[in-house]
């Protein structure tokens, strides 16, 4: 039987789904009985590299080696090709992005042999602004998929592949504006969508609105951690008596995830333990070598995200950094999130105010909001939506396999 293949490989989560030639599709199960693998990597010091929650988990345990998370942030950006050492051995994002892929792809070729044809998610821009750096990302991607063995590869916006699995359960023509906030993007379009126009093959002209940034949850974290975590670590204090501040970067790089590796150096040891000897707050900038010194980073970024997800749901939570950092377990709350959030929401909101005026609609308009992405579960998010698309139904689905769903519809009506 013919398989049409779609990937998402996303920022946080990756998903693999499979379409036959009719009918919806499905998620593969990627890591046990889980149809998501985290995007993340433990390239061990010497051993076969990790995926997923193992990846993550070997990591934890104390395993010498590196993990990786993010990566997907590094496509479009100068990193691609830096190289990180690890043990004896030299690896670029770009090795490490393939490894991850190609296991992907042994996957996908044990649970449906011989698919040789992909559709690919891709943001509606991997870098804002900057068109070269956007067709970089995407040919670098591309690429690595040609690397592990599919002969076809082929794109589409992640918010479009979100459009066409909600469009296979609706029964009659509307307009839906998708709102796709990940890990590291926010995508909008505004898609018109009904039965009979699903089986098109030429959708273009349904397609009335498309946008996207790159901000999303992984820098929710960032600025949650800076707030709140990098204070206690030296974030802010100063220096020979007051005459300047540690400088910012230091927490910028432990509070971003792919860039926390950059970290573990002897250079960078070297200038924490001088900034260390001129820090007013030494007991503060202590606990900031102490996780260097102790790999800990991702440690200290997995408790701010866990604090991010458990304020989705109640309004405050105690942070459990004194494992990590030797301080203490401040407490976190939704109001404090939300303060957090809102620079970052103000510009989704404005980018689904200009998908609106680039379909030419009004917010009344619109038929349905369909939610999809893991951070749009974040109350201030939905709060935000109905400011901005006052009294329009919101939907929700699959909010980590939607996207991966839709690119196997996709793949079926570009390859059959
Ligand atoms: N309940 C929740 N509240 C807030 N954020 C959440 C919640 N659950 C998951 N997230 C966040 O959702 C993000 C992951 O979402 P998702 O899997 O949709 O991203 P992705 O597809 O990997 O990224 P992208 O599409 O941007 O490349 C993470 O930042 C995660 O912390
Ligand atoms: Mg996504």
């Amino acid at each position: 039987m013919t398989a049409f293949c779609g990937i998402d490989f996303g920022t946080s989560n990756s998903t693999v789904s499979l379409a036959g030639a009719d009918g919806p599709a499905r998620l593969i199960a990627l890591e046990g009985a889980h149809m998501t693998l985290p995007s993340a990597v433990f390239w061990a010091e010497d051993g076969p590299a990790l995926f997923g929650r193992a990846a993550m988990a070997a990591y934890v345990e104390g395993e010498e080696g590196r993990l990786m998370r993010g990566l997907k942030s590094t496509l479009g950006s100068g990193l691609i090709d830096e190289r990180t050492v690890v043990g004896r051995r030299a690896v670029t994002f770009r090795d490490v992005l393939s490894r991850y892929i190609s296991h992907l792809q042994a996957i996908l070729e044990v649970t449906s042999p011989g698919v040789s044809r992909v559709v690919l998610g891709r943001p509606v821009h991997f870098v804002d602004g900057d068109a070269a750096a956007d067709r970089a990302a995407e040919t670098a991607l591309a690429e690595i998929a040609v690397a592990v063995g599919f002969k076809e590869v082929a794109f589409q916006f992640e918010p479009i592949a979100a459009a066409l699995q909600y469009e296979a359960g609706v029964r009659a023509e509307e307009i839906v504006l998708i709102v796709d906030i990940g890990g590291g993007t926010s995508d909008v379009s505004l898609v018109r969508v009904s039965p009979e126009r699903a089986r098109a093959v030429d959708r273009a002209s349904d397609v009335l609105g498309n946008g996207g940034i790159r901000l999303g949850g992984t820098d929710f974290d960032r600025s949650l951690s800076l707030a709140e975590v990098m204070p206690h670590l030296g974030h802010g204090s100063s220096l020979n008596g007051g005459k300047a501040l540690v400088p910012n970067h230091y927490f910028l790089d432990l509070a971003t995830w792919h860039r926390i590796n950059s970290l573990y150096t002897p250079k960078k040891a070297a200038e924490v333990k001088a900034l260390l000897a001129d820090a007013d707050r030494a007991d503060l900038v202590g606990r900031y070598a102490h996780v260097l010194e102790t790999r800990a980073g991702h440690a200290l970024a997995m408790e701010v995200e866990a604090t991010k997800i458990a304020l989705s749901a109640s309004p405050a939570h105690r942070m459990q950094l004194k494992p990590i950092t030797g301080g203490p377990n401040p407490m976190a709350t939704a109001d404090r999130l939300a303060d957090c959030l809102a620079a970052g929401l103000a510009r989704i909101g404005a980018l689904i105010t200009e998908v609106l005026a680039e379909g030419g609609l009004s917010p009344a308009q619109v038929g349905t909001v369909f939610l999809t992405g893991g951070s749009s579960d974040l109350p201030a998010l939905r709060a935000l939506v109905a400011q901005v698309l006052p009294g329009v139904p919101v939907a929700t689905g699959d909010m980590l396999g939607s996207v991966g769903a839709g690119l196997a519809l996709e793949a079926r009506r570009r390859f059959a």
